[in-house]
């Protein structure tokens, strides 16, 4: 755009001169020409540097501050003292790595990863400069004083109140092995939701969703699992519709329960669970599309593929439609947004608790095909892009008035204490060229990229 306004100057050249003028005018017409075909050919080299460049103008000044790329080095310690044996089992050998370290409860950079009680976020502190500021990875404090308790969660923004409701696994119970094979666990408690106005300041609004304590044959009963939890208002009906991943303690129920409530903030009614379109469903997530259609997403097939299909009009259940994406991926944990009509969303692989590659996929159409385009992870270091900054999607926030700028929104886990696992939360950004070849296309890349950029502390720009 720049450039245009360059080229134009020569072109409106005053011309008093009389006779003269004639002359001129035709110097300078061709001086214009050339420059502008010397210009045409300069941006249409640069086509990739001016996606980059056309998002920094739109974005500056107010997201100067979110695209800053951080770099973070991590000195890995000699080893001293006991490993713990989860780390002992993962890499016996001398040499260790960050996912090492950041696997050892008895790692020297558990703060790190882990940074204690001290320096919790608490918004009801006087903060003074340090006000609305994000810290991934710290201990995050609800108006109550208590670490908030969200973990796979999801956001529901209700706009008549202008409030923000996060919910997510009430995990505050002890973690252990349900038997020598099974998969670090926390007993269900329920879903805990939270309030608030400024994505910054949590309410703790209760267990809105409660385990059941003495019929074993429920769905909750409390040593099942319930896993990330969504909500989604329906206008037509006027109810509050819960979908999450209902399974046993071995993962082989494999399904997706349903409950339902008059107001956001619960008590919901479960419902049931079922197998969506008679296949196993693990990690999932539901997305509202602006024409109003709910779809779930959820991975199949072992956990090979990914299923996405529309909801019947209530969000009750889902529609006899679906279409298989991503096949042969092994994707998990997702999260989808839209941004100017095509879908993206952001996935992890799938390696239990431990953090792993985060990637994008695109598509003009929820139901496919979807095309991945790549590792969204900017600044930190090489192994923590590589590992999703410790942390693993969960959802992903649209910022009203703020185009093209979201919250993401992942989990640290940490399986020696579920309890304790993290919220990270980084600015996610779309705009600029995709950096991997795509499969359909011919290989160019149609969608703009979607980045992530680590950030140890940052805040968003003041509305
Ligand atoms: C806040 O920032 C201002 C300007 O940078 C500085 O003068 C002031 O000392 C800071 N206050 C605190 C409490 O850090
Ligand atoms: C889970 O697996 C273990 C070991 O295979 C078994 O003993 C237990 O009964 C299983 N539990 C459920 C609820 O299927």
């Amino acid at each position: 755009m720049r450039m245009r306004n360059k080229y134009k100057k020569p072109t409106t050249f005053p011309c008093n001169a009389g006779s003269r003028c004639s002359t001129s005018t035709v110097v300078w017409s061709l001086v214009g020409f050339l420059l502008m075909l010397h210009l045409f050919s300069l941006f249409s080299h640069k086509d990739r540097a001016g996606g980059q460049m056309q998002l920094h103008k739109s974005h500056q000044p107010l997201f100067r501050e979110l695209v800053e790329v951080e770099e973070e080095n991590i000195q890995i310690p000699p080893p001293k003292g006991k490993r713990s044996p989860r780390a002992a089992k993962r890499r016996p050998k001398r040499t260790t790595t960050l996912i090492d370290e950041f696997l050892d409860e008895n790692s020297q950079l558990r703060h790190v990863f882990f940074p204690n009680m001290k320096t919790a976020i608490d918004p009801m502190k006087d903060n003074g400069n340090d006000s609305f500021y994000y810290y991934p990875g710290r201990i995050w404090l609800d108006t109550d004083g208590a670490p908030i308790q969200a973990h796979g969660g999801g956001m529901l923004y209700d706009e008549t109140s202008r409030t923000y409701y996060w919910y997510g696994e009430y995990k505050d119970g002890p973690t252990y092995h349900a038997h020598k094979k099974g998969a670090a666990r926390v007993d269900i408690i329920g879903v805990g939701c939270y309030s608030s106005k400024d994505l910054w300041t949590w309410r703790n609004e209760g267990i809105v969703l409660a385990a059941e304590e003495i019929d074993e044959t429920h769905d909750l009963y409390k040593l099942n699992v319930l896993e990330r939890p969504k909500v989604v208002y329906n206008e037509k009906t006027g109810k509050y519709v819960m979908w999450m991943h209902i399974d046993d303690c071995n993962y082989t129920k494999a399904s997706i329960g349903v409950a339902i409530s008059d107001y956001p903030t619960g008590p919901f009614n479960y419902l049931y669970s079922k197998q969506p379109h008679t296949f196993d469903s693990r990690d999932m997530t539901i997305f509202k599309d602006d024409d109003g259609v709910a779809y779930l997403v959820y991975s199949s097939e072992d956990n090979s593929e990914l299923h996405i299909g529309p909801l019947t009009s209530d969000y009750l259940d889902v529609t006899n439609v679906y279409r298989r994406v991503l096949v042969g991926q092994h994707r998990e944990a997702p999260a989808l947004f839209k941004h100017e009509g095509t879908y993206y969303m952001v996935t992890s692989g799938c390696t239990g608790w431990a953090p792993n590659e985060a990637l994008v996929h695109a598509a003009e159409l929820i139901m496919g095909p979807w095309e991945t385009m790549g590792n969204p992870c900017i600044g930190g270091n090489k192994v923590s892009r590589l590992t999703t900054f410790f942390s693993q999607s969960t959802n992903v926030i649209p910022l009203p008035g703020l185009p093209g700028s979201y919250i993401f929104m992942a989990d640290r886990w940490n399986p020696a204490d579920l309890r304790d696992s993290r919220y990270i939360w980084l600015p996610l950004i779309v705009g600029g060229p995709a950096d991997r070849p795509l499969d359909y296309n011919f290989g160019f890349p149609l969608w703009s990229r979607v980045s992530i950029y680590w950030h140890k502390k940052w805040r968003l720009p003041p509305r």
